[in-house]
């Protein structure tokens, strides 16, 4: 495993944040590689998940690891099935340390997506897990957290007192 340098908003290559990622259509040991790297520096970035468009790699597969008892997942391919409800709840990005905003977010999706063998499989998820979901699957349209942003976006420092602990390890 190794870790792979995130793609910042900025950067020379943040192309890949605003780019259409494509369907993994090969499940080889190259793919088993890019998951482990993208698991491990997620890990070491403290972030909940990451995309690969985040490492400069414009396939559509993302892991995270919202729930530590559950572990990592590696979603590939994602579509949504179902979406439901409303919640909005600050919000951070790998991608653009230490900024954080409001966004809307459906409180429960149903995804259909695919594993490191290509084997189909069916996930629920509601509140952070359901908020992670969205975030990651828009990297994979190319769509970063600020384009959907209520209001401004506030510092760490700025969020508001009781939040903060929730809310910094939620970069994603
Ligand atoms: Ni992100």
């Amino acid at each position: 495993m190794a870790l792979r340098n995130i793609v910042k908003i900025g950067d020379a290559g943040d192309f890949a944040l605003h780019s259409q990622a494509r369907e993994i259509k090969r499940f080889d040991d190259r793919l088993k590689t890019l998951a482990e790297d993208m698991i491990e520096t997620m890990h070491k970035g403290n972030g909940i998940g990451l995309a690969a468009p985040q490492v400069g790699i414009l396939k559509r597969i993302f892991v995270m690891n919202v729930i530590p008892e559950e572990g990592n997942f590696v979603i590939i391919n994602p579509e949504f099935l179902d979406k439901s409800g409303e919640n909005i709840d600050y919000e951070g990005c790998l991608s653009l340390p230490g900024m954080y905003g409001k966004v809307k977010r459906s409180d429960y999706v149903k995804i259909r997506y695919q594993d490191l063998n290509g084997d189909t499989h069916e996930m629920e998820a509601t509140d952070l897990k359901a908020r992670c979901i969205q975030h990651e699957n828009d990297h994979l349209d190319g769509i970063m957290f600020t384009e959907k942003t209520i209001g401004k976006l506030v510092q760490e420092s700025q969020l508001i007192e009781g939040n903060s602990d929730e809310i910094s390890d939620e970069d994603s």
